[in-house]
């Protein structure tokens, strides 16, 4: 789950390398570096901590280095990190150097263990406990005995076990940078018009650069210089060609546009991300009766249709929504549906039928587990579908057919906007299958186009400020449990997620019936309870857990509609949906309810003085399981 960059050509390097590293530091971030070529020399510098302090490192590396001037170096590699193996310390931080190689790498290296023994049988002394170092020495090796830097990488695959990236340079082949992708580790190349290459493990680095980036898929090996981009089979060393895919995101969507923090930002941007995503998936001409939901991608429409039960599949936020997707897909369409995940179905012995559809959600398109088991599914002979946000993204390219969410780039770890465009395409789907079945859904159609423009009233109004405020006066409680039943639930389980992700916060979400089975042992007077209680056919039952919990001294805050008087009196905080709301079915309930949950963490984080963002032991892409 490490950020990986690479460029050579005719630029500033240091430069791209450290706004590349800063836009990947999402990947991980617990220790980082570079290594460029000045005179015949491959430098590193690399630290803990944050890739601000490589920033600085080089900063003072120009000043007190004789000739340091580093708008001179052209060529380099980058590296910010999520341990896996071996503590975030300096030395275990990326670029590692191994004789004249110098590499940095995404993924693991299953045979570590043997691997090492074997490395130092042969006289080899690993400086880091890292995995990565490892490889380091295979290339040595290769390229001791003759082979050339891209062949020394490729043999160097021979050895090693699991999915992995590499992007690798050596002293003896200055100005050239081979990549090569095995496995789940993304890595996306591009040419650089003014002359040269750059890779990343995501196209985030790559925009300022050019849109036109070149997906590497897994078994390639790409080799860059001044010139440009190469593509070869790994396993034979033959030329292969790849396509260009053009990227719809702008450097301007990368920045924080004025807000404090890039999940504040995410979460008002939620409205565009539901337009956007609706125009996206839609064919708006052949809209109407009998289907208000024509997807613009037939091959979507006919594996759905064609499916005889759907089994979602997901980790974390996206399996809270895939839980929604279940409500909605059953309720309208009367197709079974099952909701996974992804990290459990994988080593059980599934039984899907036939006609069975596999969806995976997967916001990054990255996740290990969720590909996992897209593979496995495909091995079956069943149909896949992918559900990413992720343009080029490993599960676009592996699932039979591909459903993009158009959130836009999505930086904060903890997953907002995305979500909402995630459940808006499950809705998408009931509505669609729901109409094929001669259900009469123009309405919830007509509904759809209303939501963002309610959302978008209230979001950075009124929402953010009542957040705000009962963020301050619940932030001392001890635990937090969120209760909600119906589409309620799924978000009862984001909201804690939510909480316990960036603030660090004890959080339990509960469907409102579960409570007497156990849980209510833990109410306490400082405990608070969110309940969340819009408008619909639970709110009456919903209530009377409401009343439970405060019988038992717990602090209640409430989320429902504005003019639910009787909600109002019975909680001791209250957060009112917006206005208008209430006159939507009430599918639409957790558009609104999310980002209220979403804003409540954020507030509560910012008062424990975290890292919204970038939340302790995380990464936004988990690509190793
Ligand atoms: C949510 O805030 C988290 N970042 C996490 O649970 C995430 O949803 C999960 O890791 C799955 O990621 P994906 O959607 O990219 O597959």
């Amino acid at each position: 789950m490490c950020g990986i960059v690479g460029y050579a050509g005719k630029r500033a390097a240091v430069d791209i390398l450290i706004r590349g590293l800063k836009r990947l530091e999402y990947r991980g971030y617990d220790s980082s570096g570079i290594a460029f070529v000045r005179g015949d020399r491959i430098e590193i510098i690399k630290s803990e901590g944050r890739i601000d302090n490589v920033e600085k490192m080089a900063a003072k590396f120009a000043e007190t280095s004789p000739g340091g001037n580093l708008n001179d170096v052209h060529f380099g590699i980058g590296h910010t990190r999520w341990a896996t193996h071996g503590k975030p310390t300096t030395q275990n931080a990326h670029p590692h150097r191994t004789g004249h190689v110098v590499l940095v790498h995404n993924g693991i290296i299953e045979n570590y263990q043997e691997l090492k023994k074997k490395l130092v049988a042969r006289g080899h002394q690993p400086q880091s406990e890292t995995d990565s170092e490892l490889f380091g020495f295979l290339v040595l090796e290769e390229m001791e005995k003759g082979a050339s830097l891209m062949n020394g990488v490729r043999l160097a695959f021979d050895s090693v076990e699991g999915a992995c990236s590499v992007v690798v340079m050596s002293e003896r082949e200055l100005g050239v940078l081979v990549g090569a992708r095995r496995g789940g580790s993304p890595l996306v190349a591009a040419i650089d018009p003014e002359g040269g290459a750059i890779l990343a493990s995501d196209a985030q680095p790559l925009i300022d650069i050019t849109r036109e980036v070149i997906f590497v898929e897994q078994g390639d090996v790409v080799v860059g210089d001044s010139k440009g981009v190469h593509f070869f089979d790994l396993k034979s060393g033959a030329p292969i060609q790849r396509k260009t895919t053009r990227l719809d995101w702008s450097v301007e969507t990368l920045s924080k546009q004025g807000f404090a923090h890039y999940m504040l930002k995410e979460i008002h941007e939620q409205p565009t991300a539901l337009v956007d995503t609706f125009n996206g998936l839609l064919d708006l001409a052949k809209r109407g009766d009998p289907d208000p939901f024509p997807f613009a991608d037939r091959e979507v429409a006919k594996l759905l249709e064609s499916a005889s039960d759907i089994v979602l599949i997901a980790c974390g936020t996206s399996w809270h929504a895939a839980l929604l997707g279940k409500y909605w897909i059953e309720r309208w369409a009367g197709v079974r549906v099952s909701v996974e995940l992804a990290s459990e179905f994988r080593y059980r012995q599934p039984v899907l039928a036939p006609q069975s559809l596999v969806i995976a959600l997967s916001q990054s398109g990255e996740t290990a587990d969720t590909l996992a088991v897209v593979r496995q599914v495909n091995g079956l002979g069943n149909k896949t579908m992918g559900i990413t946000n992720v343009r080029g993204s490993t599960l676009s390219r592996e699932a039979t057919a591909v459903l993009y969410t158009s959130a836009g780039p999505e930086i904060g770890v903890a997953a907002t906007k995305t979500f909402s465009a995630q459940l808006l395409s499950l809705l998408i789907i009931a509505g669609h299958l729901g109409s094929k079945k001669g259900r009469k859904l123009e309405p919830v159609f007509d509904e759809l186009l209303r939501v963002p423009h309610l959302l978008a009233g209230e979001l950075a109004g009124t929402l953010a400020s009542r957040a705000h405020a009962v963020a301050k006066a619940i932030a001392g409680y001890k635990g937090f449990f969120f209760i909600g039943r119906g589409y309620s639930f799924p978000i009862a389980l984001e909201g804690a997620l939510k909480l316990k992700e960036i603030a660090y916060v004890h959080a339990e979400g509960y469907a409102g019936g579960e409570l007497k089975h156990g849980p209510i042992a833990m109410i306490d007077p400082n405990m608070v309870v969110v309940v969340l209680a819009p408008r619909d056919s639970w709110r009456e039952k919903t209530l009377s857990n409401l009343e439970e919990v405060k019988a038992r001294g717990a602090v209640v805050l409430a989320i429902g509609d504005p003019s639910d008087e009787a909600l109002k009196q019975a909680s001791h905080h209250w957060i009112a949906l917006p206005e208008g709301a209430r006159e939507l079915d009430e599918c639409w309930a957790p558009f609104f309810l999310s980002p209220v949950v979403q804003l409540l963490s954020y507030e509560l984080a910012l008062l424990k003085g975290t890292d919204v963002d970038k939340p302790r032991n995380l990464a936004k892409s988990v690509t190793v399981e």
